[in-house]
């Protein structure tokens, strides 16, 4: 069914009302979907069924919002469209569901692990969560909010269930016409601490930053007035999530074809959805926009700066804004004596690629294993709650910092520098303590020559007009 027919079909059961009152939200082994019927959760809110985007006459499972039927929230086949106009949806006895087409292929089926004995039926929820339930215990068999498509809606985790081994995580559309599963993808990674990547295939586009305690050490984690947020790290599961507290708003967060994370936002009866914010804010948010021990500012002009002690590895590349081949130290470090540690403040934290994380030191600890170290290039608290506490040692370059301009909780990093860059800056701010003092002298003697002036006028005033005040200053 084409996007027209759907609202053309809408629009025809809205003015007959036979389809409101005859549409159910569950499905039981008996019966199926095929043939324009749907399932409709109890509010009304969202609409199962099948859907063809744009000219396709391909058949895909999907949800969609009831008022909003080209907002298509979730897909079953995506990677397997039916390709025929027979597309039928059922649920088995054993409480699997399945996609067949005419001749009885099964192009997809959800591969329930969890079998039972007890009678089933599927259950499309308000939530949007497509549910298959143990008819005596109604507990979840399965559930489609563990397998996402590009959107997360509210109540839907993002990340891992330790124990059953899911993953979820967002896969954008191929094209806004075609559902499979196209480049970009957006999901957590745990190696060494938890965070957030948008990659581009294998390519990282844009990361979070590492979860610092209290939000990902590049974007902000805040509770406003209309959501919440969530991010849950135990043993058992990892993942965030996020609630609506307005009843009269409705959000969800999706990462576009074209791979951007957005979050939309649709208000009481307006009709429209905005765009509340996008996830890659400027042009910082770009993956290693300034290369190996780059610093991104989004306040400066040009943007990249190599971190103190470092130069730019191509000058002329440099020049002309391209950053890519980043910076490489001036000095390089030879672990003789004097070493010692610059701290820069309030960043997004390097990239994990080579590290330790010890989550038992504290900061002096923690600064006392990087120096042992040679290679240990630079280090931070893991953890910046309470005072900070934790361990992070990087090796080799640094990837991917930004500073964080939010405030409030500070994220500072440790960077290794030779002895003479130390002594370096240190001849800087004495230098600086020259300058001030020199111009604190010249300050005073200008004031001086200002008074002395002002008396020479008196007088020269008392003398008559004829005097030059010139001529009085010379003598
Ligand atoms: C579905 O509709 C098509 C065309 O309207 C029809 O040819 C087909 O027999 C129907 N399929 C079923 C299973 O009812
Ligand atoms: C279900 O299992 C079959 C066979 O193992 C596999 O080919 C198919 O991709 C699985 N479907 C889903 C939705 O995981
Ligand atoms: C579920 O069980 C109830 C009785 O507890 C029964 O009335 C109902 O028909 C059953 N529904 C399904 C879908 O099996
Ligand atoms: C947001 O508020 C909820 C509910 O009060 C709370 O559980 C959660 O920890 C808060 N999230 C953040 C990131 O502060
Ligand atoms: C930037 O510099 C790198 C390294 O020399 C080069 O490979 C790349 O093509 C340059 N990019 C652009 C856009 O010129
Ligand atoms: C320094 O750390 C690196 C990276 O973890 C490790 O490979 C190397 O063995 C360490 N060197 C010493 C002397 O501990």
């Amino acid at each position: 069914m084409t996007t027209l027919g759907l609202v053309f079909f809408h629009c025809l059961v809205l003015f007959s009302g036979i389809y409101y009152s005859s549409a159910a939200d569950t499905l039981t082994p008996t019966q199926s979907i095929r043939n324009g019927s749907t399932l409709v959760s109890s509010s009304k809110i969202f609409e199962l069924g099948f859907f063809s985007p744009g000219e396709s006459k391909n058949q895909y499972l999907a949800i969609w919002y009831k008022k909003f039927p080209d907002i298509v929230v979730w897909i079953a086949n995506r990677e397997n469209p039916v390709k025929d106009s027979h597309a039928i949806h059922t649920i088995s006895s054993t409480g699997n569901l399945v996609i067949f087409d005419g001749e009885n292929n099964i192009f997809w089926s959800s591969n329930s692990s969890r079998a039972t004995k007890s009678p089933v039926f599927a259950q499309l929820l308000d939530s949007g969560n497509f549910v298959v339930r143990d008819n005596d215990t109604k507990s979840y068999l399965w559930e489609s909010f563990d397998f996402p498509s590009d959107t997360q809606l509210p109540g839907m985790k993002m990340g891992r269930n330790f124990k059953t081994g899911i993953n979820r995580f967002l896969t954008a559309w191929k094209d806004v016409y075609d559902p499979s599963p196209g480049d970009f993808t957006y999901r957590i990674d745990n190696i060494g601490l938890p965070q957030l990547f948008l990659r581009q295939g294998m390519k990282k586009r844009f990361r979070t930053g590492p979860w610092n305690g209290i939000r990902f050490s590049g974007v902000p984690l805040q509770n406003t007035t209309v959501l919440n947020y969530v991010f849950v790290d135990t043993t058992e599961e990892l993942y965030i999530n996020y609630a609506v507290k307005d009843n009269s708003l409705i959000s969800r967060f999706m990462l576009t074809e074209s791979g951007l994370l957005q979050r939309l936002v649709l208000y009481g009866n307006s009709g429209e959805w905005t765009v509340m914010y996008s996830v890659q804010n400027d042009l910082c948010d770009d993956y290693a926009q300034c290369g190996p021990n780059g610093i991104c500012r989004i306040n400066k002009r040009p943007i990249c700066e190599c971190l103190t002690g470092f130069l730019p590895r191509l000058p002329h590349e440099w020049e002309v804004l391209n950053w890519t081949g980043g910076c490489a130290r001036r000095t390089p470090l030879d672990c003789q004596k004097g070493e010692g540690f610059v701290k820069l403040e309030n960043v997004k934290l390097p990239d994990l690629l080579e590290f330790k994380f010890n989550k038992n030191l504290n900061l002096k600890e923690c600064r006392a294993e990087c120096f042992k170290n040679c290679s240990c290039t630079a280090y931070a608290n893991s953890d910046i709650s309470n005072g900070g506490s934790g361990c992070l040692m990087w090796f080799g370059n640094l990837i991917d910092i930004r500073e964080y301009i939010q405030g409030q909780s500070k994220q500072d990093i440790y960077i290794r520098m030779p002895a003479s860059e130390l002594s370096d800056s240190s001849w800087k701010s004495k230098n600086i303590v020259i300058i001030v003092v020199t111009s604190t002298i010249s300050g005073l003697l200008a004031f001086f020559l200002a008074c002395w002036y002002r008396i020479l006028k008196k007088k020269r005033k008392k003398i008559g007009k004829q005097t030059h005040p010139k001529l009085l200053l010379l003598k």
